[in-house]
This record gives structure tokens, sequence and C-alpha cells, in this order.
């Protein structure tokens, strides 16, 4: 097959979607990989290394798109990509068709094959290709926050880890999740006091099990998380309900309970955040200050860590973008339920029933 890795043109978007190492385990099955010049600069892989590994370097997207049967990407493709997908084409990426009506209406009309990274689906319900986003937003979530802690940036003047005759930052961490864990693995190696909370009791017996015991697992409900943020230093939001927007378990009037100079970074502000008072922000302005309390909402956290990401990411991809190659998209779908999920849209039909019901389309419609 050949597979091609276009360079993402999507606004501030910095990862690729195969790692030199995944086109060396390409090449050596016999298949073609194609790659944009320049495509891996910003995650620290330049052309050199994709040639070294196999691959044939391209100058443009349009010929990336004109002979490639299947393109491995990371964000979903804008505008400017519709009209170089053809039909039959496998794309596999980043969809969230849900939110975005008219990329959806541009693949039907493209008639191509949508795999979506985020409904790819393992049986016990969890989302291979999600977590390691969610693994890097979690770990950089404290990294951050203890960044923002710092007085010129309106913090509380406050290192979290502390130091002798010094005690360390409290951290208050809302869902014990993939966010949750590694933000609290992270508070914890810094040496802070660590509270995490979350309604599911499986999740904090994992928790109360791994962590140290300066970690404490509470249940999440108001009266704790009124309770805890009068003392907390950095508050972190890593609440997901799948399919919903995140509950406000911190309501507007709770900040003025909270000590000047706290920070929130509210990691679930994908799903609307779970603080009344978050609204998205970027890399480039990632804070502000409400009643003296500091906001830290970026949408598309591992988009600053782009060489951690793409590794990350492509480890996960990669075991798909071998079956869906050896094999074809059908043969792998039969063979993967898990990947069989992840297939959104095939010949102008949309398959996952979710999209459906996102805009309301009946299936004759679709
Ligand atoms: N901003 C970013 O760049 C970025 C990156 C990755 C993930 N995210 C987001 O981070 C959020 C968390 O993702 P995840 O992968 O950790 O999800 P997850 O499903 O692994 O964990 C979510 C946790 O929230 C808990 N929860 C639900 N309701 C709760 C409540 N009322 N109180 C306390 N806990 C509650 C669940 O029981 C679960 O343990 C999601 O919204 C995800 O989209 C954002």
């Amino acid at each position: 097959m050949i597979i091609g890795i276009p360079k993402e043109i999507k606004n501030n978007e910095s990862r690729v979607g195969m790692t030199p190492a995944g086109v060396l385990e390409l090449t050596k099955l016999g298949h073609k990989v194609l790659i944009q010049s320049t495509a891996g600069d910003s995650s620290g892989f330049d052309d050199e290394d994709y040639h070294a590994a196999g691959a044939t370097v391209l100058p443009t997207i349009d010929r990336i798109y004109a002979q490639s049967d299947m393109i491995v990407k990371v964000k979903e493709p804008i505008e400017l990509e519709y009209r170089l997908i053809k039909e039959g084409q496998i794309i596999f990426t980043y969809f969230h068709f849900a939110s975005n009506q008219g990329l959806t209406e541009a693949m039907m009309k493209s008639k191509s094959i949508c795999i979506a990274y985020e409904t790819v689906q393992l049986s016990d319900g969890t989302l291979p290709l999600l977590t390691p986003m969610s693994e890097v937003a979690g770990r950089m979530a404290i990294q951050q926050g203890a960044k923002y802690l710092e007085k010129p940036v309106k913090g509380k003047g406050l290192l979290l880890g502390g130091v002798p005759g010094v005690p360390p930052g409290k951290v208050l961490i809302l869902g014990a999740g993939t966010v949750g864990i590694q933000a609290a693995k992270m508070a914890a190696g810094l040496g802070a006091q660590v509270t995490v909370l979350d309604v599911n009791m499986n999740r904090l017996r994992y928790v109360n099990d791994i962590m140290p015991s300066h970690v404490v697992t509470e249940f999440s409900n108001e009266y704790n998380i009124r309770k805890h943020i009068k003392t907390s230093d950095l508050i972190i939001g890593g609440i997901l309900i799948t399919g919903a927007k995140a509950p406000k378990l911190i309501t507007s009037d709770m900040l003025k309970q909270m000590q000047p100079g706290t920070v929130i970074v509210d990691v679930a502000v994908d799903q609307g955040g779970c603080v009344e008072t978050t609204r998205p922000t970027t890399h480039e302005e990632p804070a502000y200050i409400i009643d003296d309390v500091v906001h830290y909402c970026v949408a598309n956290m591992p988009g600053a860590v782009p060489h951690t990401s793409t590794v990350a990411l492509t480890n996960v991809t990669l075991p798909y973008v071998l079956q869906l190659a050896e094999k074809g998209w059908e043969q792998a779908c039969q063979d993967d339920d898990a990947l069989a999920k992840g297939v959104n849209i095939v010949d102008g039909k949309v398959t996952f029933e979710p999209i459906l019901e996102a805009f309301d389309w009946n299936k004759s419609f679709a």
C-alpha cells in the first residue's frame, strides 16, 4: 500500500502523523511511505530522518494526497484539504465529526473511508488512541500549574514542592481518570500534598493502592469540594462524563472562597470545563484571572509538546496503521472490533450512529 503523511496545516498544530520509526516498520513490510517535506520538523524529525527510514519525501501536499491509498495524519482535514481527498482513499486521523457538520458533509462528498482515532474502542470501553493525549495533558497540568503559581504571572508566589523548613503546596485533583492519575503522579513527585476526588470508588481505590501516602483520596461531592478549595494552591480539572458536557463542579461563587493567586488548570476545557468560569484559551495566551484566581484553560495542551505528543500518539496508532496497510480496511476491521468502531464514514455514508444523532439525521438521509 502507498501511505501518505501530509504536513499538518491546521492553525497551531505541530504534531505529525508518523515518526521515522513508524515509517521503518511499514517500509520493512514492503509498503511505500510518502512524507511531505518538513512535516516532522516541529516534532524534532527532519526530512533526512524520514528518508533514512525508507520514506520518499515529496515537496507538496497535493502530491501526497494524489499518490496515496491511505493518509495518516493528526487533525481533521481543513477546508484546503477537502478537494485533495480521493474516492476510496483511507483517511486515518482525529475527526471529531459530531462537532463539525461541514467536515462531515465534505467527507461524505469525497467518498473516502474515514476512520477516526477518537472512536477506536477496546472491548472494555477504553479509547486507546485518546489515552496518550490525556496522559500528556495530565502531566503537563502540574508543570503549567507550578509555573503559574509564580508571582510574576500573578500566582501565590509559592514553590509547589516547598523547601526544607517550608511546607509544600496543596494540589486538589478533580477526577481520578487518565488526566487525574498522571497529574497526581507528577504532583506527588514534586512533593506536593495531593487530594484526588472522584465519584467512582474503583478509581479512588486504585489511586489509593498505587500512590504514596501523601496522595489522599476523597469522594467527590459539593461539600468536599467547598472544603478543599479554601486551602488548595493548585486545582486540576480532569473530569469526563463520556459524550456529555463536563459538570460545573466549581461554580463562580466558589472563587471568592479561594485564596488570591490560587491556580486552576481546567484540562476538561475541551468538554466545556468543570469550572463555571472556564473559557478556552490558546498557547499564545494560556491564562486569565477572575477574582484573583488564575485560570489556565488551553484546549489543546499536547500541542505545546509536539515531540512527546507525536511519539506518544504514533506509538498507539502504528499497530492499526500496520493492520490497515497489510489487509486493507475491510479485512482489518473484520479482524479487529476495536478498529471497526473507528469507521465513521464509508463511500458517502455515515456509519457511526452518534454522528447521525448529533445532526439529527436519520439513516435514509445519510
Ligand atoms: N485540554 C486538553 O488539551 C486535553 C487533553 C486531553 C484530555 N482532555 C480532557 O480531559 C478530561 C479528562 O480526560 P480523561 O482521559 O482523564 O478522562 P477519564 O474518563 O479517564 O477520567 C474522567 C474521570 O472523571 C470522573 N468523574 C466524572 N464525574 C465526576 C465528578 N462529578 N467528580 C469527580 N470525578 C468525576 C470519572 O469517574 C473518571 O474517573 C476530558 O474532558 C478530556 O477531553 C483535555
